[in-house]
């Protein structure tokens, strides 16, 4: 295999400083592995856009509650590292949380933007991610870096906090890659029964009722967001955690307009999925 895998911070520097002293450009993509087509939409991004692309496979604990799924999260290096190299990436940071989140007291919070949506419903998950990107961007101090929209508020708050840090990166935003029925992909996916698929395509199919009222002149975000809870609620397995609709500082719009953002997080059983869109981007589901 060409993809060179790095296991140790001082080797990734290493790496890095040669990178730089050569001239090239780096795109970076961080990701917590059991990587599928969404992941690979953004590895391609970076090979394509820069003269060298890196990711990062991490399963970072510091962004995990403590009765959320850190222990069970899938983790399939093998089949990542070769999805990794036939997108053309040339280096895996796939460091241990021994050496990058055990024993440390910094940290990088955010505020008003992790008040709402996954912010409220996961403590403390936006402060463990920007924790860790933060260390990322410094280990591997990329020209460009990979985010996907499926992880909307994510994206949106890295985004502030690279300018709000001065972070010399620029954050490209990828769209959400789904599968061929409108399930957006997702590495939790794998924990769904096979009846448990079928069901959880009631999000994407919610979703796009909604955004059909929506493009029709609805512009109550109640109304639209009734629509949803409405769908969701014909399966019997669903339940909700949130519904909203958000403007780009994350906070619920009395008027829904361009821009803003349909977001849902919904339980499958035990699963855990959310999903979104963006009000007046074309729905190609
Ligand atoms: P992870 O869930 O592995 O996602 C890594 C990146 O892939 C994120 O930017 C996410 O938005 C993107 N992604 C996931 N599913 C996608 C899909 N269906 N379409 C397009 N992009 C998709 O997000 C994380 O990891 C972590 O929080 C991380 C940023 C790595 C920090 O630990």
């Amino acid at each position: 295999m060409n993809v060179k895998l790095i296991e140790t911070i001082q080797e990734m520097l290493r790496f890095t400083k040669d990178a730089k002293h050569r001239n090239l450009s780096i795109g970076y993509v961080p990701t917590m592995g059991a990587l599928h087509e969404g992941h690979v939409s953004l590895m391609k991004a970076a090979v394509a856009q820069n003269d060298i692309a890196v990711m990062t496979i991490f399963v970072n604990p510091i962004q995990f509650g403590p009765n959320e799924d850190y222990e069970k999260y899938p983790r399939t290096l093998e089949a990542d590292l070769e999805k990794a190299e036939a997108a053309g990436i040339l280096a895996v940071f796939f460091p241990s949380a021994h050496e990058l989140t055990e024993n440390i007291y910094s940290f990088v919070d955010i505020n008003e933007l992790q008040n709402n949506l996954c912010g409220v419903k996961r403590p403390g998950h936006f402060r463990g991610v920007c924790t860790i990107v933060s260390k990322f961007f410094n280990i591997i101090q990329p020209d460009n870096a990979y985010f996907g929209k499926k992880d909307i508020q994510q994206l949106y708050i890295i985004k502030q906090m690279v300018k709000d840090l001065n972070f010399p990166v620029n954050i490209v935003p990828c769209e959400i890659v789904r599968e061929s029925d409108g399930l957006a992909m997702s590495s939790r996916n794998r924990y769904l029964s096979a009846n448990e698929r079928k069901d959880a395509l009631i999000i994407s199919q919610s979703i796009k009722k909604a955004i059909t009222l929506q493009q029709n002149g609805e512009t109550s975000p109640q109304i639209i967001i009734n629509c949803v809870r409405e769908e969701i609620a014909k399966v019997p397995s669903a339940k909700i955690d949130y519904i909203s609709i958000v403007n780009e500082q994350m906070q619920d719009v009395d008027t829904v307009e361009n821009k803003n953002i349909l977001a849902l997080a919904v339980y499958i059983g035990k699963t855990r999925l959310i999903d979104n869109h963006i009000i007046g981007e074309k729905l190609c589901f």
